[in-house]
């Protein structure tokens, strides 16, 4: 399938997407447009990152034109930074408090949008966010509460965040990756303009696609819940497949539209599949690689290792199998090797020692950090007992730590 009917292919699944609205590519614009005049005379709050990249991507002008009109009472949060902690969203709630916004629009990539999800949801729960550290806990303390949610506008293409219900915020007290799983932070609207991602730098197109690269294939070997949502098999492979087109292409053609959009709806795509088929253990492990190495290359360090070690489910086999269009392999195993020299190939280091430059040792850190969080482990495609991880982790780490 070429490029192009692949990309019709995945505009027919994001019209299908439940709960976010996604407009995507030339209807995102409009869309923006669209929906400004509901805003009335009210605030909207623009959430936005740390660098230049807000004005730079044309994120900032993009919405200025489709809010179309000068009067429009639109303050801005700025210099989120990457890794948002429990200080920033607490500094975010302040300026809620402050502009009592009708609408938030977070601006940027996955760190932008977790900080804004996580501060819109504190501010209207009342709620510190460290209480809502956890999986649903604002919908259980408030059952018959329909809270509002932010309005994304990605200027990457890797976390997905503009369709999940997921926010990853460091606790400033421990140093220690939390993570909120909330429905109802789920954003409303997800306008995807590719366009603002045409002057990424390199290093951070391939961490960023890489990741959801990773969103994709976790999700698919994810047999337990693909069995409720067999829909999103077809998501995967559509995301993994658009990403193996483009990603090697953009190395010498950055500014290509086409190929731009292609990972925008890659990455899309791989927030839908984790929405409804959570990752597992590679990004279960990558939280203790913060500060050592980026997301997107932590991620994809691990997973050729924990994808062999799941092989031994004849499910995830077959699971597999369904990527042999993507990675060329006659068996399993030989699909997860192409997938491994296709990351190698983007610069990615996978032997995750070398990738974090930490020993060995490390290894049963990573296994007491995953004993944090027992039910990924339980309910990895291969389960773990607890007590196990460590023996477990060594056993799939041990002869590809360092090169
Ligand atoms: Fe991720």
């Amino acid at each position: 399938m070429e490029l192009n009917d692949k990309l019709f292919q995945a505009a027919e699944y994001f019209e299908t997407n439940p709960d976010t609205s996604i407009a995507f590519g030339t209807e995102a614009f409009p869309a923006l447009h669209c929906e400004f005049p509901r805003i009335g005379d009210k605030t909207v709050l623009i959430c936005a990152g740390g660098d230049a990249s807000f004005y730079k991507s044309g994120a900032f002008s993009a919405v200025m034109r489709a809010v179309g009109r000068s009067d429009l009472n639109a303050p801005r949060f700025e210099n989120i930074p990457p890794e948002p902690d429990t200080e920033c969203v607490r500094k975010i709630v302040c300026r809620m408090e402050e502009e009592k916004p009708e609408i938030v629009i977070a601006v940027g990539g996955g760190s932008v949008m977790d900080a804004a999800k996580a501060a819109y949801l504190s501010w209207q729960t009342g709620m510190d966010v460290r209480a809502l550290f956890g999986n649903g806990v604002a919908s259980k303390a408030f059952p018959e509460k329909v809270f509002k949610r932010v309005w994304s506008l990605p200027t990457t293409s890797g976390t997905g965040s503009e369709v999940t219900p997921y926010s990853n915020i460091i606790d400033a007290e421990n140093g220690v990756k939390c993570l909120i799983v909330e429905p109802q932070i789920v954003p409303e609207y997800a306008f995807v303009l590719p366009e603002l991602t045409l002057t990424l730098p390199r290093k951070v197109t391939v961490d960023t696609a890489l990741d959801a690269m990773v969103h994709s294939i976790e999700s698919l070997l994810n047999i337990k819940a693909g069995k409720e949502h067999p829909e999103a098999a077809a998501w995967a492979v559509l995301s993994v497949s658009l990403i193996r087109d483009s990603l090697p292409l953009l190395s010498n053609d950055s500014e290509n539209p086409l190929l731009r959009t292609a990972l925008s709806a890659a990455a899309c795509l791989g927030g839908m599949c984790i929405k409804v088929c959570p990752t597992s253990l590679p990004h279960l492990c990558s939280f203790s690689f913060c500060g050592k190495a980026t997301h997107g290359a932590a991620v994809a360090a691990l997973l050729p290792h924990f994808w062999r070690y799941y092989l031994a489910n004849p499910e995830i086999a077959e699971r597999t199998m369904l990527l042999a269009n993507v990675f060329p392999g006659k068996t399993p195993e030989e699909i997860v090797d192409s997938c491994e020299k296709f990351i190698q190939n983007m610069g990615i280091e996978t032997a995750p020692g070398t990738l974090s430059g930490t020993d060995s040792s490390f290894i049963d850190i990573l296994a007491e950090n995953a004993k944090l969080n027992p039910v990924k482990l339980s309910t990895a495609p291969v389960p773990i007992d607890p007590e196990s991880a460590g023996t477990v982790f060594h056993q799939v780490l041990d002869q590809v730590w360092s090169r």
